[in-house]
């Protein structure tokens, strides 16, 4: 799963070239550009038939490289920089003017993160020793628009295969969700996208708790848009206690059923296939893209999902769940 010296040395050559580079990190599979050239970044949206005016995460090598890409950037900030990164945050902050539009949609803030995965911190270092110190990757997830993120490089390979030169190989990520996104660029932070690194954690390092922007479709943030992350499957969430009755109805109606459970397997209501993920959030982040990629290629009708517990430790994988049954179907 180590990418050789001659991959890495490919991937730097397309990089420099303009050209796109699908990149492991430990939250989900990046399709990467030389996020300081916009012809390189205009061909990102391309290949994920993307809107133009949502923002890009800039990845970097390390800390040293924010104030070129960031202004202005608060106390707050340095300490979530300091506690989290290398790992799964991406911190919103006000650009310096020069970071073209085609990176941030537009708008007068960037995102930014150092990604914590060895291949992605590899690229990263290698990039930043030939397109100079402050180099960075501008990488979306490697998926089609509204499709779910892909946390291996086969799923890269079947979602955008044809588009993209190179795909670093660098095994299954570990966490499986997208970062936790907080904006740091409006006064007190606020959490736009929930994720691995919770509340609690931020709450340890700001010492308060952080505010949390419910959803409101708006394009800043396309993770926030209601319908996301999504199987083409048609997919419903069922509470554990009507799973059994909802699959007897369904299974009357002639429909063949997928499920993805995590308290028990179903011992009855004859699923045409089934998944069983770990039972606590960390193990199910991790597993929950592939079971519905697993799903949408077993032939189903519906996938049935149980629904998780309320607990906020379930939030991120809750909130990506949720959106996914709102996109599933449309494909
Ligand atoms: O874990 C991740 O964050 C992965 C890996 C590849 O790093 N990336 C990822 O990128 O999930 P993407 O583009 O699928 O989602 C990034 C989110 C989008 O919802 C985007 O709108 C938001 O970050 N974002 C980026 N820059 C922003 C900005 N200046 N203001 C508000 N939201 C921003
Ligand atoms: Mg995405």
């Amino acid at each position: 799963m180590t990418p050789s010296d001659t991959d890495y040395a490919r991937a730097i050559e397309l990089l420099r070239a303009g050209e796109l580079v699908a990149i492991p990190t430990e939250t989900v599979y990046g399709l990467g550009a030389d996020a300081a050239n916009p012809a390189a970044v205009a061909k990102i949206f391309a290949a994920k038939g993307r809107p133009a005016d949502h923002p890009l995460i800039v990845h970097l090598a390390g800390h040293d490289a924010v104030d070129h890409w960031a202004e202005q950037v608060p106390a707050v900030a340095w300490e979530l920089m300091e506690t989290f990164w290398p790992g799964p945050l991406t911190l919103i902050l006000k650009k310096q003017a020069w970071v073209p539009d085609a990176v941030t949609g537009g708008q007068d803030t960037v995102g930014l993160r150092v990604p914590g995965h060895p291949v992605a911190l590899e690229l990263l270092r290698r990039f930043a020793a030939v397109a100079g110190e402050h180099a960075g990757i501008a990488a979306p997830s490697a998926n089609r628009f509204g499709r779910i993120s892909p946390t291996t490089a086969a799923h890269v390979q079947e979602e955008l295969g044809d588009q993209v030169p190179l795909i670093l190989d660098g095994g299954a990520c570990k966490v499986g969700i997208e970062s936790t996104i907080v904006d740091c660029s409006r006064g007190q932070p606020v959490v736009l996208r929930p994720g691995h690194i919770a509340p609690t954690h931020l709450e340890a390092v700001l010492g308060l708790v952080p505010l949390i922007e419910t959803a409101t479709g708006a394009p800043r943030v396309s993770g926030s848009l209601e319908a996301h992350y999504a199987p083409q499957t048609p997919m419903r969430l069922v509470g554990s206690e009507r799973l059994l009755d909802f699959l007897n109805a369904q299974r009357h109606k002639g429909g063949r059923c997928g499920v993805i459970c995590h308290s028990q397997p179903p011992q009855a209501g004859f699923p045409h296939c089934w998944r069983m993920l770990p039972a606590d959030p960390v193990g199910y982040a991790h597993e929950l893209y592939a079971a519905l990629r697993e799903m949408d290629h077993a032939g189903v009708d519906l996938i049935a999902v149980e629904a998780l517990p309320t607990e906020q430790v379930w939030a991120a994988v809750a909130d990506r769940l949720r959106r996914a049954a709102a996109g599933a179907g449309q494909g």
